[in-house]
């Protein structure tokens, strides 16, 4: 008698706990604000040239490139540096970055007129930039068309070397919304390349990594092994 009483208010305070784990977790959905959309996420917006001028260090970012995954595992850090000509349609960008200890830096001119940057040769290249809730960031969606492949990136940089866990939080919304896999992130405590490095030409040398086809099979080989021993 005893025992069935009190098996009965335990199962009694069961319910009422399962009660208020419901209660809470419909509060905490009922507080955050809605979640938006995937064509909020993916709408480009508007950038001056102005605001693309400067220093921007690589948080990380996903893309479809095949080996992407695993070079992005090889990838220490990268930084941009953006600057003026005396065209105002034509930036310079110096691109420098570190993979598996060694440092190296491509300079290239991009076009960018109405928030879009293009390379029109070698290969096709264009950029949009999309919402981001942190002010010192860049939210970069990429398209990429050779004459061997096509491929997407979604690219996230800032002007300091880390952000804040909600801005990883909104890129990897971003990567889900464009089914991409989820950003690999850099390692904000690993050295940065130095400054005023000997840059080469970079559209030549990401053109001939781009028509090195045979390279994309064994960068395939690699994400499918990356994927399978860090996922
Ligand atoms: C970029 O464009 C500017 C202005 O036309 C030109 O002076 C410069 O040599 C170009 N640089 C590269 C790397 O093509
Ligand atoms: C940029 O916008 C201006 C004015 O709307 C337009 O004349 C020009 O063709 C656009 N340029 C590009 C590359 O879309
Ligand atoms: C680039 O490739 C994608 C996918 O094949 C295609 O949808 C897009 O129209 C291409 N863009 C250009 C400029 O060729």
């Amino acid at each position: 008698m005893c025992a069935r009483l009190h098996r009965a208010s335990q199962s009694v305070s069961a319910t009422r706990m399962k009660r208020l784990v419901v209660f809470v977790a419909l509060l905490s959905l009922g507080l955050s604000a809605p979640l938006p959309s995937c064509d909020a996420l993916l709408r480009p917006i508007n950038i001056r040239n102005e605001q693309m001028l400067g220093r921007w260090l690589y948080i990380g970012g996903s893309s479809d490139l095949p080996g992407s995954r695993s070079l992005g595992l090889l990838l220490n850090n990268a930084w941009l540096d953006v600057s003026a000509t005396s065209r105002s349609n034509v930036l310079t960008i110096v691109q420098t970055q570190r993979i598996y200890g060694e440092c190296s830096s491509l300079k290239y001119n991009v076009t960018m007129e109405n928030g879009t940057l293009l390379i029109e040769h070698p290969f096709y290249l264009k950029e949009v930039y999309l919402k981001s809730d942190c002010p010192d960031c860049l939210v970069v969606y990429e398209e990429v068309n050779s004459t061997q492949d096509s491929f997407r990136s979604l690219l996230l940089f800032s002007r300091q070397r880390s952000v804040s866990a909600a801005d990883v939080d909104l890129l990897r919304r971003q990567a889900k919304c464009l089914q991409m896999p989820s950003p690999l992130l850099m390692d904000p405590t690993h050295d940065l390349c130095p400054d005023n490095l000997e840059s080469s030409d970079g559209l030549d040398a990401l053109n001939s990594l781009l028509e090195a086809k045979m390279a994309h099979r064994v960068a395939r080989l690699l994400d499918k092994l990356f994927d399978f021993f860090v996922n």
